[in-house]
């Protein structure tokens, strides 16, 4: 993973057939009504902590528990909140929609599964599951790990929270790229287009030919790869989009 607002015109233009394939690509925004943060916006997380502190395997080296107590309270706040109409707007539409539909999120909240939404790949890791960073088995995580937490398989305390930091690959990539050149239709929600391979995912579908189209609160630093955009609170704009593909079904 790599890191790297002009006018807010909303542009809607018609898809040119029905789509039979989608997937979507969800960032924090979608999250944000829900009240988790997102990392880049005013009160983002990324304005109290460098991500040199906590998001890298070597500030997980040079300070454990700093680290561990970042994901630990980020974990803790996912009992405080709940789905919000964007997240049931895409589950129920998962479930309506006759085609194939592949939800990709890089958020680590488990706000879409708990909204309903079955094929879904948290690219950049969950924070409800750690890692042993010797074997790499994945397992449930619901508390803090602290310095006494222990592996189950190997009976150390090597666990580390199951997220994808700077500099190491994201999950679930072939999946990924496999579904974005044979999708038709390509939705970008709630996310700013800075943090790489995520961002590049328009340029894959467009050029697999897909109908393309932003839905965020404003233009994204990549808005020009897209054909079509929505700008607006996701709550407010996604379930009279995804309404509206159903409609034209
Ligand atoms: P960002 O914080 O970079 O961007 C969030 C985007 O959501 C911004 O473009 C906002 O304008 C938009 N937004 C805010 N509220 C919204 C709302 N109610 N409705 C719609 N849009 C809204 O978050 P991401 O793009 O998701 O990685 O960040 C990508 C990655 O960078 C994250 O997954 C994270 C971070 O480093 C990891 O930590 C692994």
């Amino acid at each position: 993973m790599t890191a790297h607002s002009s006018e807010h015109a909303t542009t809607h233009r018609t898809h040119p057939h029905l789509p039979r394939r989608i997937v979507v690509l969800t960032g924090a925004g979608i999250s944000a009504e829900s009240g988790v943060r997102t990392f880049r916006d005013s009160d983002g997380l990324w304005e109290n902590h460098r991500i040199e502190d906590v998001a890298t395997p070597e500030a997980f080296e040079r300070d454990a528990t700093l680290v561990q107590n970042f994901y630990n309270a980020r974990r803790a706040q996912l009992n405080d909140v709940h789905p919000n109409p964007a997240h049931r707007a895409l589950a129920s539409f998962e479930q309506q929609f006759p085609g194939e539909f592949l939800l990709v999120t890089q958020n680590v909240d488990d706000l879409h599964e708990r909204a309903g939404s079955q094929h879904l790949l948290h690219m950049h890791g969950e924070l409800k599951s750690a890692r042993c960073s010797r074997t790499h088995n994945v397992y449930q995580q619901h508390t803090d790990i602290t310095p006494d937490s222990r592996c189950p398989c190997c009976n150390t305390p090597t666990l580390r929270p199951h997220i994808v930091w700077f500099g190491e690959m994201p999950l679930f990539m072939d999946d990924i790229v496999q579904a974005l050149e044979q999708c038709d239709l390509f939705l970008s929600i709630g996310t700013s287009g800075h943090v790489y391979p995520a961002a590049g995912f328009v340029e894959i579908a467009s050029q697999a030919g897909a109908h393309t189209v932003e839905i965020n609160l404003e233009p994204s630093r990549i808005k020009d790869n897209f054909a079509e955009h929505r700008y607006g609170k996701a709550g407010d704009v996604l379930p009279g989009y995804l309404q509206s593909l159903l409609d034209a079904q």
